[in-house]
């Protein structure tokens, strides 16, 4: 079968490496793509969000499959378009999409079905959101309710800061359009885990657990970004919780999309907060989590195009999905100053090095090539990922990797997984 995997991240690398393994694979093509998934097939020059082409690329190329990496072009339901053209799309409908493109919608779903979030308020007008703000003498979360790259939330420990996030991003249109609403939350405290299923409408299979590192500094200090680096498993996530997840969080999702009239399918990822009160979730997302996607895939054994195809044929009920039962880290390689202003085309250097490395795979995220080599081309830059016997061996792999790689002001956290290593030790 021929496949089109459509996105340029770090997460595009990873799905494009694994898919590139299947034994179904005729052709892969990807488009845009990056140099890194220009090593697992064919990169196509069409940007994400140009549809009428992807689609006509599609139809032209016998694609059996598209895969859909990022949020945007789900949510703008670009996977009704290729079913309608009649071919097959991983990924939920721009309507199911909203779980993770309006916070509010979000709420709703999760308010409906009784799933365990935090308490919020919506607001689309600052004076009465800063009237809210006002009148609290806790912490408050401040969110974008729409897109923001993984950037639209602000953890403030003071109302006052509530009121300067809130004016930010409503007044100051930090986020355009995305920010025309916000939601004001309480401040839940706990570890966090990325939970990630595959649905198919009905069925549900949980993916190895996983745990993501937002913040930019080491000990999750300074601002949030789109994910500093990410380990699988979490050994906080114990069965006994991932099976408590299931029930009282994926099932009730599941049956209340259903219910809602805007059934799911495709990978749902929910962002959960382990609070001594049990798990409450943070967000969901419509997609592959990045870069949890890396060390999740470098550990999936079974073929990645037979989970996605029974996903799109409802069929996740006939399969099983094997582990490799070693960890894997993924350490972010960044442009320095990300998540602010960062300079662009630094060449870099040692990638195969790194690569050399038994059990490693360096994933471009942000690279472009120019006269025949790879610059930095956006504020995530590599994901340096290793399998390990226990975390720790592969944290030091992966560091051990990411010493090979240079480029200038090149910015990478310390401390990837040390939650994980302590929690185990
Ligand atoms: P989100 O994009 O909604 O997952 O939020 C990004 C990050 O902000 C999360 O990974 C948490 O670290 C933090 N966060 C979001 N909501 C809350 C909350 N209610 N309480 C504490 N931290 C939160
Ligand atoms: N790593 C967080 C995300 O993909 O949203």
């Amino acid at each position: 079968m021929n496949v089109l995997l459509i996105g340029n991240g770090g997460r595009e690398h990873a799905i494009a490496w694994k898919l590139a393994q299947s034994k179904g694979l005729k052709k892969l093509f990807i488009a845009p793509g990056n140099p890194g998934t220009a090593k697992c097939g064919t990169n196509v020059d069409i940007k994400a969000d140009d549809y009428d082409t992807l689609l006509g690329f599609a139809k032209d190329n016998k694609i059996g499959l598209a895969v859909i990496g990022p949020e945007d072009p789900l949510a703008a339901g670009i996977v009704e378009r290729f079913e309608k053209a009649g071919i097959k799309a991983f990924g939920p409908s721009g309507a199911a999409a909203q779980l993770e493109a309006d916070k509010a919608f979000s709420k709703q779903i999760m308010k409906a079905n009784a799933i365990p979030t935090a308490e919020s308020r919506t607001f689309d007008n600052f004076q009465d959101a800063k009237t809210y703000i006002a009148s609290r003498d806790e912490a408050v979360v401040i969110k974008a309710t729409g897109l923001a790259k993984g950037k639209g939330v602000f953890v403030c420990d003071e109302p006052a800061e509530g009121i300067i996030a809130a004016e930010k991003i409503m007044e100051g249109k930090l986020f355009g359009k995305a920010g025309e609403k916000i939601l004001v939350e309480d401040k839940l405290l706990g570890q966090e885990a990325s939970i990630l299923a595959f649905v198919d409408g009905r069925n549900i299979y949980v993916l190895e657990s996983s745990q993501d590192h937002k913040a930019v500094g080491d000990g999750d200090t300074g601002p949030n970004t789109g994910g500093m680096g990410a380990y699988s498993p979490a050994p906080i996530v114990t069965d006994k919780l991932m099976d408590q997840i299931t029930k009282e969080i994926l099932v009730p999702t599941v049956d209340g999309m259903n219910r809602n009239g805007t059934p799911y399918k495709g990978i749902l990822y929910a962002g959960i907060m382990l609070t001594q009160g049990g798990p409450r979730v943070l967000e969901f997302n419509v997609r592959f989590g990045d870069p949890e996607t890396q060390p999740i895939l470098m550990r999936l054994k079974s073929d990645l195009l037979e989970a996605m195809l029974a996903t799109c044929d409802g069929t996740l009920d006939k399969i099983t999905l094997e582990w490799d039962s070693r960890a894997a880290v993924c350490v972010v390689m960044a442009s320095g100053g990300y998540p602010d202003d960062y300079e662009k085309g630094k060449v870099i250097t040692g990638i195969e090095d790194a690569e050399a490395i038994k059990d490693v795979v360096v994933f471009h995220a942000g690279t472009a090539e120019k006269n025949g080599q790879i610059v930095t081309a956006g504020g995530r830059v590599l994901g340096v990922t290793a399998l390990g016997d226990k975390i720790a061996d592969a944290k030091a792999k992966a560091y051990q990797a990411v010493e090979k790689i240079k480029f200038e002001k090149a910015y990478c956290r310390n401390d990837i997984a040390d939650k994980a290593i302590k929690a185990k030790n």
